[in-house]
């Protein structure tokens, strides 16, 4: 069984961000797998999945800019929290100040859940309401 799983529920119609999200679940999975592999993998999965992140949270935005979606404000404080915690612990990670914590991808699973269900999957909807 996968760690994260991306199911049909996960599909909001709006291609882009489910073919992100899709991506970013499997690189999730990805980093899970190889976590105790030597650091310099792990550095490269743990890297492209910020990089996935950082894209992902700014189309997100973007489409909430276009659609003037109100619950912008709330939606980008959690990207950006999220991705100053996963960041900084990556940059520590790097440093060698700490060692891959299993509970580092258990929060950011969580995360990803969570934050699915109460801002990602509202974001069609809110965006023929405008
Ligand atoms: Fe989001
Ligand atoms: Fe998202």
């Amino acid at each position: 069984m996968a760690f994260i799983n991306f199911t049909k529920d996960h599909l909001i119609g709006i291609k882009e961000i489910d073919n992100q999200h899709k991506s970013i679940y499997k690189t999730v999975n990805h980093l899970y797998n190889i976590q105790h592999n030597n650091k310099a993998e792990v550095i490269e999965i743990f890297q492209t999945l910020l990089e996935q992140l950082k894209t992902h949270f700014e189309t997100e935005e973007n489409f909430m800019k276009e659609n003037k979606i109100v619950q912008f404000i709330s939606h980008k404080l959690e990207h950006d929290r999220a991705f100053i915690k996963y960041s900084s612990y990556f940059k520590k990670y790097k440093k060698g100040k700490v060692d891959l914590d299993p509970d580092i991808l258990l929060s950011l699973k969580n995360w990803l859940n969570n934050h699915f269900e109460k801002k990602d999957s509202k974001l069609a909807d809110l965006a023929k309401n405008t």
